[in-house]
């Protein structure tokens, strides 16, 4: 089987995490095939609040309500995808851009169920480059840092994220500490966020392999 349709399994199989009200939707190749899915039982769910402009696109196309998570307070369920995963659902995000919101929707939610194909699970995070969400005059000063962080910063040119800031993706780190390093790239001045997702990490996650579609659970 091909990664897409890995993804694929993965995204059906979360369709059996979804008991209706308000769905929490992601960004990516995975939560595309997910959409598609949750097109299939639109009559039992009220909407989804979305993680990006391109997920709310697709999401009505299927001529499913794109809520404003505003007006619907905490949701019960959230389905993302992840660039990596550890063993203990910490994650790398923010491939497809999207990791601000991503966070906001995830923090928002009861549960949160990452689906992926197998390729995604790693012993440690950060061969994926870590994106990081950065105001645009803040760009060099915030790089600098990282580096003394010990990452190589590059500039996602030419890229402009849904709220109008720059990325930047970090190579070269090695994520032994996730909630420690989130929070520190997160207080640097001029960051949004960063694309650690371990302080509030996934809760199930869903790979798609050659078996089957394989589940862990956060222990
Ligand atoms: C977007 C993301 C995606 O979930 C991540 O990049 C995985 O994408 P894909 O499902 O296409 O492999 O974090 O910001």
């Amino acid at each position: 089987m091909d990664q897409d349709m890995l993804k694929r399994q993965a995204a059906e199989a979360a369709l059996q995490y979804v008991e209706g009200g308000v769905i929490g939707v992601g960004t990516g190749s995975t939560v595309n095939h997910f959409i598609d899915f949750l097109a299939t039982v639109k009559s039992r769910i009220e909407g989804a609040v979305s993680s990006s402009e391109a997920s709310s696109e697709r999401l009505k196309q299927h001529g499913i309500p794109v809520l404003d998570l505003n007006a619907v307070g905490d949701l019960a369920l959230y389905v993302d995808g992840a660039d990596e995963s550890n063993r203990e659902l910490s994650l790398i995000k923010g491939g497809g851009g999207a990791l601000t919101r991503e966070k906001i929707v995830a923090a928002a939610s009861e549960r949160f169920v990452c689906i992926a194909d197998e390729s995604k699970l790693v012993d440690v995070l950060g061969a994926f480059p870590l994106p990081v969400e950065v105001i645009p005059m803040a760009r060099s000063l915030v790089a600098r840092h990282l580096v003394k962080l010990g990452g190589t910063p590059v500039w996602r040119e030419g890229y402009v994220t849904d709220n109008g800031n720059l990325i930047l993706d970090v190579q070269g780190l090695q994520i032994r500490a996730p909630m420690q390093l989130e929070q520190q790239i997160n207080d640097l001045a001029g960051v949004v966020t960063c694309g650690i997702f371990a302080l509030r990490g996934a809760d199930v996650l869903v790979l798609g392999s050659e078996r089957g579609p394989l589940t862990h659970q956060k222990g």
